[in-house]
């Protein structure tokens, strides 16, 4: 990892590393990498570690000089605001994004994220044709996660079976791959690995991605000033 963090470093760029655990934390800064992303359990998509973001992302911050960032389920300023106010230096979010008009996304992706709830989505590696076994994902529960009871984790890809469900214009999509509707695919959709944190039931609607944005920005400004809901008064 040290020479592929020091080939981006050298061309310009600035190196966030995303990790689910403190040793992985420790790993990446070790290998020079200059904001440590943690992720937590709520979040969509590829999920690394199994730990809930805030705690995680407190170890880390205890261990490290480096800026840390906190993700997985994030998506309003009140998340901003609680990451700001642990001593992290922003949030990363996928989700808040992907519901938005911008996202290449297709639509029924984003209105299954404004549609569910936080309790909507699971922590399954059944999506997992083209990824490693054990390449755990968070998704909305959708048909093929229903068809597993309750047992979303431990499947082997060599033993799933290879079933076209979709298309991304001549490409097939095969059931149980990682690969999520765009724009550009037809077929069943529902089926497809819809990737969305905790947070969705925190998403009302398809937004530009600057509004998502400033809204989140202004709720977290308005909280680190203002006197917060339970009577207390913000440090400043
Ligand atoms: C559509 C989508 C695809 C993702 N793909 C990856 C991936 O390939 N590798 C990875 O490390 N994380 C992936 N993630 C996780 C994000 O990097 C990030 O940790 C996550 O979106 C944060 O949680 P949130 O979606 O609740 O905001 C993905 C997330 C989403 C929503």
């Amino acid at each position: 990892m040290p020479d592929v963090v020091a080939r981006v470093k050298n061309a310009g760029c600035l190196v966030l590393h995303q990790v689910g655990t403190e040793a992985a934390a420790r790993m990446a800064e070790a290998a020079g990498a200059d904001v440590i992303i943690a992720q937590g359990i709520e979040a969509g998509g590829h999920v690394h570690g199994r730990s809930p973001a805030f705690g995680l992302a407190e170890r880390i911050l205890a261990g490290t000089d480096l800026p840390v960032v906190v993700s997985g389920g994030i998506a309003t300023g009140e998340g901003l605001a609680a990451a700001l106010a642990i001593g992290a230096s922003g949030v990363q979010c996928g989700t808040a994004f992907l519901a938005t008009e911008e996202s290449f996304a297709h639509s029924y992706h984003k209105s299954r994220i404004v549609e569910a709830t936080g309790e909507d989505t699971v922590l399954t590696d059944v999506f997992v044709l083209n990824w490693p076994k054990g390449a755990a994902v968070r998704v909305i529960g959708n048909s093929v996660t229903e068809g597993l009871k309750g047992n979303y984790l431990g499947h082997d890809p060599d033993s799933l079976p290879r079933e076209t469900i979709a298309h991304d214009d001549d490409q097939p999509r095969l059931r149980f791959s990682t690969d999520s509707p765009l724009r550009t695919t037809t077929g069943d959709l529902e089926a497809m690995a819809l990737y969305a944190g905790q947070g969705a039931g925190n998403i009302p609607d398809v937004v530009p991605a600057a509004a998502r944005l400033n809204t989140m920005v202004a709720q977290a400004r308005h909280i680190l000033k203002g006197p917060v809901r339970n009577g207390f008064t913000a440090m400043s």
